[in-house]
């Protein structure tokens, strides 16, 4: 191989040879005051992305017989980070012996977080929620995740107007995604479709009704009491069409599972695409069985290793959090990933539509233990929360 010598080559090897005594020199003449242990940029991301708050129970406000508001604020004093109406928070508590958290829709806007606040509206149901229900007090202390999720609004992504449909506490989201609107922070122009039983059952309808006021257009929908001013039955695909163009609008539905099931098969003969319709995720529950067999889970934490008891029937999260294992966790519905950890032994099976893993996670052993009941005796490593 032959090389071309040239001038320019030399000036460069003159030039690297000075290198090291020309920083030397720079060293020497450089200030003497020592380099800041943090820079403002990490100081910022450490601000918008604080992982995990302590936080406060500030305030609890019944809201029907069945569902209650709590606000909370920052031990630290801090804003909470900013975030994207639809967006949820997970809760965590130490309840007996067990680590237990739920992810719950942020109900108040973001410019109410700036002002350390944050609002969420929760149902008495399941284990958690039934707690905070009946047992949380004024001043109790929690942890909480910083805000996350995919269930709001993209305007790359989705049309300028929106049909945002609730049923039962799943009004939550949508309160804030109205008040995001209605403040300026969003430019969508948002129609609310809210299904409940009857009139005893709308929970935020005094909230509701002050921002129809101002301009957002509110449906209600009872399906077991007819009564002037409000539609009667079910969302359906003719009822939306008397209010909405359905083809010039992108979906956001927060419900119970059947209420998805119900309109995507009554929107499914207007062939739209995947896109346009967004639903929000819900977690993944017990399974109904009569006598549900008990199985040994081996969890590997850090250098820790763990045996705790897994019932068929509920996921390996449960599980960990039963035997008070702070494992990591957001939706617990399979999709943020944030669970993610390494199958090592045993068999199992994932919910019906929530495998949420990347092909490589599924080539190379990892599974979200949110989704995953166990078949057998099992084996995972899982990383610690924080
Ligand atoms: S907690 Fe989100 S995927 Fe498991």
């Amino acid at each position: 191989m032959k090389f071309k010598k040239q001038l320019f080559g030399f000036m460069d090897m003159l030039r690297f040879k000075k290198l090291v005594p020309n920083r030397r020199k720079a060293l020497a003449n450089g200030p003497a005051t020592p380099l800041p242990q943090t820079y403002r940029t990490n100081q910022l991301a450490a601000r918008l992305h604080p992982g995990y708050m302590q936080v406060e129970l500030a305030a609890i406000r019944p809201l029907t017989a069945t569902m209650g508001e709590f606000t909370f604020k920052r031990l630290d004093s801090d804003a909470f980070p900013f975030f994207r109406s639809g967006q949820y928070v997970s809760l965590q508590a130490k309840i007996g012996e067990s680590l237990v958290s739920r992810p719950y829709s942020i109900v108040s806007t973001p410019r109410d977080a700036l002002e350390n606040k944050l609002v969420l509206g929760i149902e008495n149901a399941g284990f958690f929620s039934s707690y905070l229900n009946t047992q949380a007090k004024v001043g109790d202390r929690f942890v909480m995740s910083e805000p996350s999720g995919e269930f709001h609004y993209e305007d790359l992504r989705d049309k300028q107007r929106i049909a945002c449909i609730a049923g039962g506490s799943g009004i939550t989201p949508f309160l804030s995604m109205a008040g995001s609107m209605l403040d300026g922070t969003e430019a969508y122009e948002m129609t609310l479709f809210y299904g409940a039983r009857d009139l005893a059952h709308i929970p935020y309808k005094a909230e509701l009704d002050a921002m129809a006021a101002k301009g957002l257009k509110v449906v209600y929908v009872l399906s077991d009491q007819e009564a002037p001013g409000y539609e009667h039955g079910f969302i359906t695909a003719a009822l939306l069409e008397t209010h909405i163009d359905i083809k010039d609008v992108t979906f956001f539905l927060c419900g119970p599972q059947a209420m998805y099931a119900f309109l995507l098969k009554e929107l499914a003969p207007y062939g739209l695409p995947v896109k346009a319709i967004h639903k929000d995720a819900t977690c993944c529950p017990d399974l109904p069985m009569d006598a549900p067999r008990t199985f040994t889970l081996t969890v590997h934490m850090r250098d820790q290793v763990y045996t705790v008891p897994a019932l068929e029937n509920e996921t390996l999260l449960t599980a960990m959090e039963r035997a008070g294992l702070n494992a990591p966790n957001k939706c617990r519905a399979g999709g943020c990933g944030f669970c993610h950890s390494k199958w090592l032994a045993g068999p199992f099976h994932i919910a019906q539509d929530r495998d949420g893993r990347r092909e490589a996670d599924k080539k190379f052993g990892f599974i979200h233990p949110c989704v995953t009941y166990p078949q057998g005796d099992m084996e995972i490593d899982v990383p610690l929360a924080y």
